[in-house]
């Protein structure tokens, strides 16, 4: 670094000056996929939990561009219709004839003085860090280009490169010579442009290949011939410039995302039983030693307090439970609060508005939903508690149903702190069970129950003194 020495302004070699151009994403996503063998457009398939298209939007927004366009074609409205109210600019390309085509149709919308950058709406994994870097590297008199170094280029368009090692040109597989095809660092398709010069390029393109398309590859000879320079980047991972053409790809692109993940939540201190058998499908926040075992699918937003215990087998989608709590084996946990040191499951089911209070304990074959469990109450065996508020401290026995449903409304039942529901118990709602109270097991509570006394609601036991069995008719007769 050099110090002007009237100034006292210290001036970087590197620092352009100008401040960086407003960018513009151009996402292709038009293509069919034929190779998926699917009712649904390529970019609608799903990859841990997400279309690709939306893993591709999220990273292009982190880069926080001016304009965010989507050239769709196959299914474009399934994939309009799939990202409806987001803050998307959709691009129609009617006929699919080529990458360059594709580019070259949502050129109108943008300014000359703009940096284009081409994503792939089947690149899902690329991280923001390695684009903005890319960005970077592109400017009015340079065009960036991420490229890959591949151990089998089979399919890519190789990079074409000068005695000097200057970038010439990209060559697409079926164009390319013997010589050129033995060439191993291969084309991303991902590129930072200026956006006047690639309408100028985009508008020359010519069809007059193995393929008879409008290359977006061809712009780079282009840039060349009008005096930039092509600055490659190469990708440091393989896995994250990955394409999707097949199922077989998808699942190998959800195996990198899902050991990402594990990896990230290693670093945030959860022990994970094998982080090969862990599916973290959407947001997932930790506090310390959290542990969790084998076969765990976490979807939406999770959040997971200090020393949270995980089982093996569970669903948790949109959760949030307290510290302490355990989860036992085979459990499913859906949008539902949970709070500090509860015990649920094994073969547990919480539904939306399932709410433990602290302490409280849900055991096997229970299932909740929009019900709140007090403090230190327990449901512990083949129980249904639905639209009830059960207070603190309450004992709810085996078998116990809250009929919640008429055949056409839901009703509530309210249970007070400290009651004790006998097993077998059917609690018909709308109905209230007192503080204290205790219903007798088999009891079938169609009224208010009394808090602090014994309720019975079952026909008396009789013995029928002279019975007889039946005996089986004889044959002969
Ligand atoms: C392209 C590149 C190749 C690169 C490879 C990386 C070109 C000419 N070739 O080849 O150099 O190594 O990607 O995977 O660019 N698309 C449209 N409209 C079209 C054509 C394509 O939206 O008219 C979209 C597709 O949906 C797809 C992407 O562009 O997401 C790439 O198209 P594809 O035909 O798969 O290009 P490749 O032959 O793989
Ligand atoms: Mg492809």
């Amino acid at each position: 670094m050099k110090k002007k020495a009237k100034t006292g302004i210290v001036k970087k070699k590197t620092v352009k000056g100008n401040k960086p151009a407003p960018l513009s994403i151009v996402v292709l996503a038009a293509g069919q996929g034929k190779r998926m063998n699917s009712a649904l457009p390529k970019v609608l398939q799903d990859l841990a939990g997400q279309p690709l298209l939306r893993h591709v939007l999220d990273t292009a927004r982190a880069l926080s561009p001016a304009a965010l366009y989507v050239v769709i074609g196959h299914g474009g409205e399934a994939v309009r219709a799939a990202f409806d109210g987001q803050a998307v600019s959709w691009v129609l390309q009617a006929e699919q004839k080529g990458t360059g085509h594709a580019v070259q149709q949502a050129m109108p919308s943008i300014p000359d003085d703009h940096l284009v950058l081409v994503l792939y709406g089947d690149v899902p994994l690329l991280r923001v860090e390695t684009l903005r870097a890319l960005i970077a590297e592109a400017s009015a008199r340079q065009v960036a280009l991420l490229t890959v170094e591949l151990a089998d280029p089979a399919g890519y368009g190789r990079v074409i490169r000068d005695a000097r090692g200057r970038v010439k040109s990209i060559v697409e597989q079926r164009d390319a010579s013997p010589r050129q095809q033995r060439v191993r660092e291969g084309n991303t398709g991902v590129l930072a442009a200026p956006a006047g010069l690639l309408r100028r390029w985009l508008a020359r393109l010519r069809s007059n290949n193995a393929q008879g398309e409008f290359y977006l590859t061809d712009v780079i000879a282009m840039a060349v011939r009008d005096g930039l320079h092509v600055a490659a980047q190469l990708a440091g991972d393989e896995a994250e410039v990955l394409g999707v053409n097949d199922r077989q790809q998808l699942a190998q692109l959800e195996a990198v995302l899902r050991a990402r993940r594990a990896q990230a939540a290693l670093r945030a201190g959860v022990t994970l039983a094998d982080p090969l058998r862990f599916d973290q499908r959407g947001e997932l926040q930790t506090g310390r030693d959290v542990r969790i075992d084998i076969n765990v699918v976490l979807e939406g937003r999770v959040e997971l307090g200090d020393d949270v215990r995980i089982g093996p087998g569970c669903v948790l989608r949109d959760v949030k439970l307290g510290a302490g709590t355990v989860v036992h084996a085979h459990s499913v946990l859906e949008q539902c609060v949970v709070e500090a040191d509860c015990v649920i499951g094994p073969f547990a089911r919480l539904r939306p508005g399932a709410h433990l209070e602290t302490g409280a304990h849900v055991g096997n074959y229970v299932e909740i939903k929009n019900a709140t469990l007090g403090a230190g109450s327990k449901a512990n065996h083949l129980t249904y508690l639905g639209d009830a508020t059960v207070g603190s401290g309450v004992n709810v026995g085996a078998g116990t149903i809250t009929c919640n449903y008429d055949g056409a409304n839901k009703w509530r039942t309210e249970i007070g702190a400290g009651a004790f529901i006998g097993s077998g118990s059917m609690l018909v709602a709308p109905v209230k069970i007192g503080e204290g109270a205790t219903i007798a097991a088999g009891s079938t509570i169609t009224k208010e129950a009394p808090a602090g006394k014994l309720t019975v609601a079952r026909s008396r036991q009789v013995s029928i003194e002279d019975w007889q069995r039946p005996v089986k008719n004889s044959k002969r007769g």
